[in-house]
């Protein structure tokens, strides 16, 4: 089975073709992610409207690439027309996006209907404003070229991101794992515990109810006078910190919120907070400064998830660890979670940092297995986009 995938629920404009077999292995003749963190950068965080004009522009010349690098865009011998049905069914799904409409009507004008099954998108969870543009892209192209239209949860997209295992050349498969399954997704827009019962299943145990990790940490990174995304920024300082060859006593202490909390919640933006007044008390914000409090902040990161990721590991007796979202790239957390899996005797599955953000891979993985759930029919319907994972 041949997945288009398309992925724009923030600030990356993803796609890629996936050829999967059977049991699940499966071969990327495509891959390319659209960063748009330099337009971001000087705004402190993701701007929505400026994210969807970067979407709006990109994702046709990304979808002529993509299926040129998949060798899957070949020119009809002589364009035809589109139907007159056929553009009112455009028109209903693109009602605003113009240039879009238009250069869709030209692709199936001007080139054969490639030799695909599928076109899998993200519905949500994400920027509404961003999302609709991979969304109304895909929802146009299954309708023109007639191909299974596979709505796909973003936050399921980075549980299969961790488990892309590489087998030889551009062959991969997916990991099998052992249920009860235990996620913990952490990234710029979501910190979730998920707990998985069975293929399928998720539930929800706890979110943050304020900033999630990723923000957190871009916010903090601010303070410290780094641009957006600054979560790599303290990650490389507090690493410093940490391989100092003589040790450096650190005397800054952050909070560790809700760490004792009772239940499967967090919230980071107190911790934000703290770091403002610790750099307002600075007179002056040395290097040092910023190596010891981005070392300590990263400690009461860890702390916070480790601690709760651990009870929950152990109240629901979890087979499995997994790690998934841009935050996971950092190694301080991918070294405290193998720590834990370790210790609680649990297999434990952190992505390649290539598949720790955004991108489409994740997306035509989560929507092979889509296509395999006994519901699957009901997933056509979706019409709405920002949607939470199902919880069932
Ligand atoms: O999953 P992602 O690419 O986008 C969202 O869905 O949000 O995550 C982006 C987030 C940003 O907040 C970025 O600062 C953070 O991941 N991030 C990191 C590291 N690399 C990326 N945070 C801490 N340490 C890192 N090494
Ligand atoms: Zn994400």
């Amino acid at each position: 089975m041949k997945i288009l995938s398309i992925e724009t629920s923030c600030d990356e404009t993803a796609m890629s073709v996936v050829d999967f077999n059977k049991n699940g292995e499966f071969s990327v003749l495509s891959d390319t992610v659209l960063s748009q963190v330099e337009i971001h950068k000087n705004y402190g965080g993701v701007f929505p409207t400026l994210a969807k004009r970067e979407h709006t522009n990109n994702i046709f010349p990304l979808l002529l690439a993509s299926l040129k690098t998949a060798k899957l865009l070949e020119k009809r011998k002589k364009e035809i027309q589109i139907s007159k049905e056929a553009k009112k069914e455009l028109e209903k799904v693109f009602k605003f996006d113009t240039t879009n409409l238009e250069n869709v009507i030209s692709l199936y004008q001007k080139y054969k209907i490639p030799k695909i099954d599928a076109v899998a998108v993200t519905y949500g969870p994400g920027l509404e404003i961003a999302l609709w543009i991979g969304f109304n892209i895909a929802k146009s192209l299954s309708i023109l070229w007639n191909k299974k239209f596979i709505p796909t949860n973003h936050m399921e997209g980075h549980i299969y991101a961790s488990l892309i295992k590489h087998i030889v050349n551009e062959k991969y498969k997916i990991q099998k794992i052992q249920y009860p399954a235990l996620s913990v997704l952490i990234s710029g827009g979501h910190t979730e515990l998920v707990l998985s019962k069975k293929q399928h299943h998720y539930k929800i145990l706890g979110h943050t109810l304020d900033d999630a990790v990723g923000e957190v940490y871009d916010k903090s990174a601010r303070l410290l006078g780094f641009n957006y995304p600054g979560g790599p920024e303290i990650s490389k300082l507090s690493e410093t910190f940490r391989n100092k060859k003589r040790k450096v006593e650190n005397e800054i202490k952050l909070p560790r919120p809700m760490l004792k909390s009772g239940d499967f919640n967090f919230s980071f933006s107190g911790l934000k907070t703290a770091v403002l007044y610790k750099v307002k008390e600075q007179e002056k914000i040395s290097k040092l400064f910023k190596e010891k409090i981005s070392a300590e902040f990263e400690n009461a990161v860890s702390e916070v998830l480790i601690s709760k990721t651990q009870k929950a590991i152990e109240k629901f007796k979890a087979k499995t660890l997994i790690i998934g979202g841009g935050v996971s790239a950092n190694k301080k957390l991918r070294s405290d979670f193998a720590f834990l899996a370790e210790n609680e005797e649990i297999d434990v599955f952190i992505p390649d940092v290539k598949y720790t953000g955004d991108n489409g891979l994740m997306i035509a993985v989560a929507g092979f297995y889509n296509t395999q759930k006994t519901d699957f029919e009901k997933t056509q319907k979706i019409k709405k986009v920002n949607g939470n994972l199902k919880i069932k």
